[in-house]
């Protein structure tokens, strides 16, 4: 995942350092590889962008993303009115890091989703000439408020985003909503925190999370500071405007690697990036992102001196999962969602005129360990079709490795798989058909590797505490007695799995063509052992993959 950091950070430098030429250059570049990708051979979608789009089997179907080009964070998502407005992190030029503006979707039910104009778009001289970054929607007055991270051009001791190649001075920026749909916004046209504390030596300085207690409002932001490590700042104010640093909330207590010279301080782990603070249960939560991962930590706040002790801590996604943010639904269920990026090469995803996806919401809980709980929203299931319970049919002499016969048609759709808590050892595989013989040939070899499948878990009881989920193991942890529960949502280009509510790991796959894979289910063990293994088609909630 680490890549996908780098990734992003290559497209940043390339977008901060490139003239307007270059971004022509780029494009043009860009066109001539549609044709190595293979989605083309369609006259009329070469002539249409936006049916290029539609038609590409690669691009989601049930999860939201925008019409076309680059998407990365959500951004101040918020139930107002009925409805939930989602914001993310956007550029309208192309499909690479760039140019940050927020776009805007709404929805009812945070299944179905409708494009809206472009919330928020970068002022020439303004604060955020050079973009709107990342920040969060409070509700000040029956205003809706979003307090984000502009950055905008400045000498190198000013600068608090600095590779190097770019000299970018981050401040906290403030905007009102003017209606009830969300649509406009007025921008205050001085930052509400225009640079961080002088006595601190910071990493960087960006991505506030406001929220409101007793005595006024608080706030996170994003930072770190320089050899000791990434950190959360605390501020404080009575109106969302005027704003005091008070202390560092959590961090900066020789956390990260602190490597003072890593060009990126958010690669050593010394720059904290989009953290979300909230209660949940008698708990608090933090949720920070760095070195590429997403990290959760649950303690206590002490309300008296305002600072947070992280008590249980782990990984939030263990695959391509970013920058996720919180907000509460309609119930008051605290629900997250993440950037999901792209793991192919940047020329690829370019010429592919879209990148990077939402994950579906998912509700998070407090376990009686204390330890953060994570399962998708139940609203998904309205999109089911009928319920499939798969039949495995022998593969081998013994019968101990099976394939099934019913396939996920069109890579849209959920499969559920239940096992016993006293199962044998056992790997399952989601496969595309023209794996099958690979797979098999790989298990003959008794060396299945999981280039075989698009997805590969192992579990054996000898080693209960381990999930294997293609060469990663994630820690899990099952009561006695307690099955494994693997739940897969396939969409396109990606499976969001979720195990029993505690881990979770997001895959990306890719293949060319025009066609959408179809895929089924290896599994290899006792089938006795097995549960329940059912599937659902799910419907697409867009007529033309979300893009118009
Ligand atoms: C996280 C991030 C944020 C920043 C935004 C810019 O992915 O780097 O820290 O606000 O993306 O697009």
């Amino acid at each position: 995942m680490d890549q996908n950091g780098n990734r992003k950070a290559m497209d940043r430098r390339r977008f901060l350092c490139g003239t307007a030429k270059s971004a022509v250059a780029f494009a043009v570049f860009a066109s001539e590889l549609v044709h190595a990708d293979g989605v083309v051979g369609n006259p009329d979608a070469d002539a249409n962008p936006a049916l290029k789009l539609a038609l590409d089997p690669r691009r989601p179907q049930f999860h939201l993303l925008p019409a076309a080009n680059w998407m990365n964070d959500p951004n101040g998502p918020i139930y107002w009115k009925g409805r939930y407005h989602m914001f993310f992190q956007y550029n309208p030029h192309a499909a690479f890091w760039g140019d940050m503006h927020w776009a805007h979707a709404v929805s009812p039910d945070m299944v179905h989703w409708k494009h809206l104009p472009v919330a928020l778009a970068p002022t020439p001289d303004g604060p955020d000439a050079q973009g709107c970054f990342s920040g969060t929607a409070a509700v000040r007055d029956g205003v809706v408020t979003f307090i984000y991270t502009g950055v905008a051009n400045a000498p190198q001791d000013q600068a608090t985003l600095n590779d190097g190649k770019v000299s970018l001075r981050e401040s906290q920026c403030y905007a009102t909503s003017n209606d009830s749909e969300l649509r406009t916004w007025t921008k205050r046209a001085a930052p509400v925190i225009a640079a961080p504390p002088k006595e601190l030596q910071v990493t960087g300085f960006r991505d506030p999370s406001p929220w409101k207690e007793q005595d006024g409002w608080y706030m996170a932001v994003g930072s770190g500071i320089k050899g000791k490590g990434g950190a959360v700042l605390l501020y404080k104010s009575g109106d969302l405007q005027s704003w005091e640093y008070l202390h560092l909330l959590c961090g900066g207590d020789n956390n990260g690697t602190a490597n003072a010279n890593a060009s990126n301080p958010v690669d050593s782990g010394d720059m904290w990036e989009c953290p979300d603070f909230f209660a949940l249960g008698d708990k608090h939560v933090l949720i920070y992102s760095t070195q590429g991962k997403v990290f959760w930590q649950t303690g206590d706040l002490d309300r008296t001196a305002m600072v947070f002790h992280a008590g249980q801590s782990g990984v939030l996604d263990f695959g391509s999962f970013y920058a996720p943010k919180t907000q509460l639904d309609k119930h008051g269920n605290r629900v997250l969602w993440g950037w999901i990026p792209e793991t192919r090469p940047v020329a690829e995803y370019s010429a592919s005129g879209w990148a990077g996806l939402m994950s579906l919401p998912r509700v998070l809980t407090l376990g009686g360990d204390g330890r953060l709980k994570v399962g998708v929203d139940s609203g998904i299931e309205k999109l089911r079709g009928h319920e499939e319970k798969l039949r495995l049919a022998p593969v081998s002499a013994g019968g101990r490795e099976m394939i099934s016969d019913v396939k996920l048609k069109g890579a849209c759709g959920e499969l559920l798989c239940v096992v016993k808590p006293s199962a044998e050892p056992f790997t399952l595989d989601l496969l595309s058909p023209g794996d099958e013989k690979e797979a098999k040939d790989a298990r003959d070899a008794k060396a299945l590797d999981s280039q075989a499948s698009l997805l590969s878990i192992r579990y054996s009881h000898a080693n209960p505490k381990e999930l294997v989920v293609d060469q990663q193991r994630l820690p899990i942890m099952l009561a006695a007695g307690e099955a494994l529960e693997l739940r897969f949502f396939v969409d396109g280009s990606v499976i969001e799995l979720f195990v029993n509510g505690q881990v979770t790991s997001t895959k990306r796959f890719y293949y060319p063509g025009s066609v959408a894979s179809e895929i089924a289910v290896s599994f290899t063990g006792s089938v006795a052992d097995v549960s329940r293994l059912s599937l659902w088609q799910l419907s697409p909630i867009s007529k033309d993959r979300l893009t118009t």
